[in-house]
């Protein structure tokens, strides 16, 4: 009844429930405690004690390394062409099946890392041991985070964080019921060099260089701002910061911080010389807090709640709450959390912080999401914090379109656009010899590292060698163009991307040698983290026949003229080894080699790629037992996503989502608990690792909490992508792996293929009822809409 009263709310748009993280004390370490908020291109975490509190911040483009440190910086790339060593590498893999790419691998001279910024400290010159009634949280429907407390001489103290985008600045406000002890604000950092800071009108700059003695230069700003003009012309400038003494009877004031680099995205082409260079960002910045500064708390408030809720909102999930969950803090429900009983609110929770992080860290004018979304506290990050493209950006974007985050990608489409295509032509040519087109590899930088690394050493080559990531990124560019019927976008960001990645395939692709037996095939490959070095990996072949199907689907999207080019991916695909092929002991196979070894708990599952996030085998051959068996043992076999290589989020709930298309709810559910238990810290960050004895080493990486939100999706709706030729009207499935624990729930708002949006409720007993479909163009391919037993169910348009 509860619920239901909710969904009617929430229906009518009053609902105001905060949806929120809390705590009942404060946080200290950062990778377990401290939370997140962002805009994109501004990330802070906040942590810290009752008097004293901090942000760490970061910069979306603040990194070491690339040609801000190194003048030569290549990307990766050698000095001279290694086509004639591959050629030798082919020739040997195609007699021998399995061989050595040691001649190919290169350098990753110059790589860099993610690097946070410095920090925001903000202290009260009150005893911490006077306050009661201690709260932090992160409300994660508003945007907006927070601590309060009372103590008898201050009254209530309250803090309010956000990163606006409108804004393109933090704020930081506080505020008491009485008048507030003294304040004082510092930004700093422990970073070698030191960066300069200075202090003038109410204001704090902080300035330095990544690295020594060359390195991008940032730039942050904080300023002290007053309501009402009690204060005005007064200048609380200390030698190291601001200081608001007691004495100035102030009971609220708010910091406006805004921060960036000389890190310019467009300058990473030949004609600008792959510089990355851009200019002093101090103006810009200078000028945001201005901007900021000018307007009133309340103003600067409502518009970030606003452009927040309007992506927040667009979307709905509503789980059942039978444990009472909403009431309890978030510490108090991890703990309380088992593998044998899930809580279906905590695991709602996760799915929204899922969206609220892609919101945070993902925007038009933004880098996308790294693998700590844009919230990290080293110098250098856990893997540089950078982009890995063999399962871990992909998934950071796994639920964004069906939520109707799409619009938040624009940065993604930009970064591949502009520093992966001018050196990844180059690395295409140089390593592989392709005449055209353009190839990046496992690990990314921000300043276009589209070679390999490795150095030469083979047994490297099992983490770099992986040459259809770009393959496995155009699926998300088609995503956008088939959730959204965008033709303008795909025309001129979409398609030549896509074309892009489809000449360089063309070009490279190889008959197969080994087998004569006529087919297409990728040589030489390695199946992501595992080794051999061999031919016709099964994730590359996957990947490159859904490229290929996608160019000629949109063929006429595109506008393409060039009917040579779509003639050679038609007999291209026609010929193509399309990495599906059932094995010795049943299963999907790794490699065009039956080579598998059954007891291999391998923490990737990317010969499943096909099956999910992809869907040339989990479309194409969805009418094939043989096939969709195969899948099932295939993921028996490969175990729960915890063996001797890894204990990662990531695995599982990929696994999940496998599962759940197999429409098996009870492995799939399992799976997220397993994740929930293993992998998530109290403040939701997805970790590495749990040992409460390692506590402040745990390594944070986003890549879990976005992929929750794909696995969820994928329990409640099956809108698969079609074939090239699949023709007719279309099933969804609706709540094909919903379990029991969830029934009485709700979802609203899940995009479609083709455009439109489908609503629906699970009910108690688990059928699934009010279906509506919204917004659908009846020019869209029909749909049929079914539930998890097959039955056709009734649907109202509107
Ligand atoms: C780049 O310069 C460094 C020294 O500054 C040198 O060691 C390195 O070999 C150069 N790399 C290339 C690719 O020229
Ligand atoms: C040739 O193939 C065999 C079997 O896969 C493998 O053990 C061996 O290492 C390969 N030879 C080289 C030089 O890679
Ligand atoms: C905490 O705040 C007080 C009062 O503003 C200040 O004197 C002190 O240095 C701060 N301590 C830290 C660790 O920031
Ligand atoms: C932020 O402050 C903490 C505590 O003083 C310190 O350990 C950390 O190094 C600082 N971070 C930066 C980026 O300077
Ligand atoms: C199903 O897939 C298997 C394995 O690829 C294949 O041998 C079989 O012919 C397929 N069945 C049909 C009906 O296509
Ligand atoms: C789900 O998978 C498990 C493990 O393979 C199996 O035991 C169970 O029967 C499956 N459930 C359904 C409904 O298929
Ligand atoms: C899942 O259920 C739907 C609806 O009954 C059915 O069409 C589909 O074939 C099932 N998938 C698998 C892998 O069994």
């Amino acid at each position: 009844m509860f619920t239901h009263l909710l969904f009617l709310a929430t229906s009518l748009g009053t609902v105001s429930a905060a949806r929120e993280l809390w705590f009942n004390q404060p946080a200290w370490d950062w990778a377990s405690q401290a939370l997140p908020i962002g805009n994109g291109k501004h990330a802070a975490s906040f942590f810290g004690g009752i008097n004293n509190d901090s942000w760490a911040l970061n910069s979306d483009s603040l990194w070491t390394g690339g040609p801000f440190q190194l003048k030569n910086y290549t990307g990766g790339n050698p000095a001279e062409s290694r086509v004639p060593a591959l050629r030798g590498i082919q020739d040997f893999i195609f007699k021998n099946g399995t061989g050595s790419i040691a001649g190919i691998l290169g350098s990753d001279a110059g790589y860099g890392s993610y690097s946070v910024l410095g920090n925001l400290s903000v202290g009260l010159d009150l005893d911490a041991a006077t306050a009661s009634s201690y709260k932090l949280w992160l409300d994660i429907d508003r945007g907006v985070g927070g601590s309060s407390f009372v103590t008898e001489k201050y009254g209530k103290i309250t803090r309010d964080y956000f990163c606006s985008f409108p804004a393109q600045a933090c704020i930081y406000h506080l505020e008491s019921t009485k008048p507030l002890p003294t304040v004082t604000v510092s930004l700093g950092s422990t970073r070698s060099p030191a960066p300069t800071i200075t202090t003038a009108s109410n204001t704090i700059t902080l300035r330095g260089l990544a690295e020594s003695p060359d390195g991008m230069l940032y730039d942050a700003r904080a300023a002290i701002v007053f309501p009402g003009t009690a204060q005005k012309g007064k200048d609380f400038t200390t030698s190291t910061g601001l200081s608001v003494p007691a004495t100035a009877g102030v009971k609220e004031l708010w910091i406006v911080l805004s921060m960036d680099t000389n890190y310019d995205e467009t300058k990473g082409n030949p004609s600008d010389g792959y510089t990355f260079q851009g200019i002093d960002p101090a103006k810009k910045v200078a000028g945001n807090v201005a901007a900021a500064a000018s307007k009133s708390y309340n103003a600067l408030l409502a518009e970030h709640i606003k452009d927040h809720q309007a992506l927040y909102r667009a979307f709905s999930l509503t789980l059942p709450d039978p444990l009472g969950s909403a009431s309890k803090a978030t510490d108090e429900l991890m703990k309380a959390y088992t593998l044998d009983k899930g809580d279906p609110y905590l695991e709602s929770l996760l799915f929204d912080f899922g969206r609220y992080l892609l919101i945070g860290s993902s925007r038009p004018n933004s880098l996308p999401p790294n693998l700590q979304g844009k919230w990290s506290n080293g110098f250098g990050a856990a893997w540089s914090g950078d982009y890995h493209t063999n399962i871990n950006l992909q998934m950071n974007v796994w639920g964004s379109e069906a939520t109707g985050l799409g619009g938040t990608l624009d940065g993604l489409w930009r970064y591949m656009t502009e520093t992966w295509v001018p050196r990844g032509s180059e690395t295409a040519s140089l390593l592989y010899g392709a005449t055209e087109g353009w190839v990046v590899h496992n690990e990314i930088n921000t300043f276009g590292h589209t070679g390999l690394k490795g150095n030469g050493d083979q047994s490297t080559a099992l983490w770099f060698a992986y040459s259809a990531a770009n393959a496995w990124m155009m699926q998300h560019v088609w995503d956008h163009y088939d959730f959204t019927g965008d033709k303008d976008w795909y025309k001129s960001v979409g398609y030549p991307l896509i074309k892009g990645v489809a000449q360089f395939h063309l070009s490279t692709l190889l008959e197969d040698k080994y087998y004569n037996d006529g087919t297409l095939v990728v040589n030489p490959c390695n199946s992501p983290e595992q080794p051999p070095s061999t031919f016709g990996c099964a994730i590359d072949q996957q990947q490159i026949s859904e490229v290929f199907m996608n160019v000629l689907k949109g063929w006429d999207a595109s506008g393409d003229k060039d009917l040579a080019f779509k003639k050679r991916v038609e007999d291209a695909l026609s010929k193509l080894y399309t990495g599906i092929r059932v094995g010795r002991y049943g299963q999907i196979q790794e490699w065009k080699l039956d080579i598998d070894n059954p007891e291999d708990g391998h923490r990737h599952l990317s010969h499943l790629y096909g099956w999910y996030p992809g869907y040339s085998i989990s479309s194409v051959h969805r009418e094939n037992t043989t096939i969709t068996k195969a899948v099932e043992t295939t993921l028996i076999h490969r175990g729960l996503g915890k063996w001797t290589d890894a204990n990662a989020g990531w695995e599982k709930v990929w696994r999940g989502a496998c599962w759940a298309g197999l429409n098996n709810s009870t492995m799939s559910y399992y799976e997220l608990r397993f994740a929930i238990v293993e992998n998530f810290a109290n403040n939701l960050y997805s970790v590495y690792s749990k040992d409460p004895s390692t506590i402040g080493t745990w390594v944070f990486q986003i890549d879990a909490n976005f992929g929750t939100v794909g696995q969820v999706l994928h329990m409640f709706v099956h809108d698969l992508d079609v074939g090239y030729g699949q023709s007719g009207e279309k099933t969804v499935v609706l709540a094909p792996a919903v379990p029991e624990a969830w029934w009485g729930s709700k979802i609203e708002g899940h995009r479609l293929r083709g455009g439109g949006e489908v609503s629906f409720e699970v009910s108690g007993e688990g059928k699934v009822k009010s279906v509506v479909l919204k917004s659908r163009k009846s020019s869209a391919p029909k749909l049929k809409f079914v539930d998890a037993t097959g039955k056709e169910l009734e649907v109202k348009r509107s």
